[in-house]
């Protein structure tokens, strides 16, 4: 039996570790004991709760309640309560989820102690390093005895900064060993799609029409944080809401509501309030959200998972960013990089409203990353 902590804290991680427990509940209950910790990053019922009552994740063993505050604070915070609970249990690992602060307060509180770390979500990269998450990955990786990359690019990533997918039992944080392996999200998408159709209403709730909408989502600081850019991407959900009579559904980050006051052009803000065709809701649970991206007609977003799920739920996807660590979805021609500039934005709708993506590639694994990961911990 081995024993491994699993730090959750983000609302993605939260959903990314349903996968993990779901095959250690029914492939090895009696070769793993997992413990969860859970930072308290994210804090609200709909962007924590929801997820760990939904998706059938173990209620965490340790809660750090951390909440929000600037990022050395939380951080630092988040990596004094992870360093304590190592030191209390002595894990054989410390399981980490992709790129956010409580990603890096694991990778750091362990490092140090030398508890071997599993990083799940590794080698992704934007090449952007005013991201925190660009920071928060890259520190992550070059601490971790075991990187799992969910796609191609994640591996060449990894080679190009120096480790060797060669390298053999028994990995260490000097010899780590590296698996391309698949995306856990792939697996859960697979797994939740048909548990989602049975039980969600947001179709209904909505009065949303199939195939007739599109899903949007924003969070990402850079946008939030910058009225040039928020103002482009609020004018641009505008225009082509009222030029095509679409309905855009926007399930807003708490971030993203609180700075719409501040950072958005007021006349533009009441414009949108007042638009019958935009319906911002608040966050969406895990279900509802596959719903929405498996009953829509395109997706606009900057979330890094949710470009994705457009992608396993044959969605066009137009990315308000300008890159993505994603990038075989745009070689393959199913997104379009956007940025926030209103031209590219028309002219990214323009070229994927009518894409039909059923016959893409699979690009994210076979659904059994999870059960991959499980056996590499334990060496089977
Ligand atoms: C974090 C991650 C980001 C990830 C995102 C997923 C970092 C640096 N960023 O960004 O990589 O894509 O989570 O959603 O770790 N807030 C609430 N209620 C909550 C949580 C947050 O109101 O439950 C508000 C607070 O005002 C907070 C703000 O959202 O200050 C930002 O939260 P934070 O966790 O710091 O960063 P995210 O933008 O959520
Ligand atoms: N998600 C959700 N409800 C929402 C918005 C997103 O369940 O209202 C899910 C989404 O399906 C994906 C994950 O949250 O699995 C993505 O998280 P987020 O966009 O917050 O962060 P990122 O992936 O950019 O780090």
């Amino acid at each position: 039996m081995i024993k491994i902590i699993t730090v959750i804290g983000a609302r993605p991680q939260i959903i990314k570790a349903a996968a993990i427990s779901r095959a250690i509940n029914k492939h090895f209950s009696d070769k793993i004991n997992e413990i969860i910790v859970h930072t308290g990053q994210h804090y609200d019922n709909n962007m924590s709760r929801v997820f760990i009552e939904e998706l059938g994740i173990p209620e965490p063993d340790y809660k750090l309640n951390v909440g929000s505050a600037g990022h050395a604070q939380q951080t630092a915070q988040m990596i004094v309560g992870i360093e304590g609970i190592l030191k209390e249990t002595a894990p054989d690992y410390l399981v980490l989820y992709g790129d956010t602060n409580s990603t890096l307060a694991g990778a750091i509180a362990a490092s140090k102690i030398h508890i071997p770390i599993v990083h799940i979500e590794a080698g992704l990269r934007s090449f952007n390093k005013t991201m925190p998450e660009e920071i928060n990955r890259i520190m992550c990786d070059h601490a971790s005895t075991l990187l799992f990359t969910p796609t191609a690019t994640g591996l060449k990533n990894l080679i190009n900064e120096g480790f060797n997918p060669h390298n053999k039992f028994p990995f260490s944080a000097d010899n780590p060993g590296v698996f391309h392996c698949g995306d856990i999200m792939y697996d859960n998408s697979l797994h939740f799609k048909p548990i989602s159709l049975k039980s969600s209403k947001v179709i209904d709730d909505y009065k949303l029409e199939k195939d007739n909408f599109i899903l949007c989502t924003i969070h990402r600081d850079n946008n939030t944080d910058n009225p040039v850019r928020l103002n482009a991407i609020f004018h641009s959900l505008n225009k082509i809401a009222n030029a095509e009579n679409i309905t855009i559904i926007i399930p807003l980050h708490p971030r993203t509501s609180k700075l719409l006051n501040t950072n958005l052009n007021s006349e533009l803000l009441s414009t949108i309030v007042s638009n019958p065709l935009i319906k911002l809701l608040p966050p969406v649970s895990f279900l509802d959200m596959i719903s929405l991206e498996s009953n829509c007609k395109l997706v606009m977003t900057d979330s890094g998972g949710v470009q994705k799920e457009a992608y396993f739920f044959y969605k066009p996807c137009i990315i308000l960013r300008s890159e993505t660590e994603w990038v075989e979805i745009v070689e393959e021609g199913a997104a379009i990089i956007a940025n926030a500039d209103e031209d590219k934005i028309q002219d990214a709708y323009n070229k994927l409203k009518n894409l039909n993506m059923r016959t893409f590639p699979l690009l994210f694994g076979d659904g059994k990353a999870a059960e991959f990961i499980c056996k590499t911990m334990l060496h089977l």
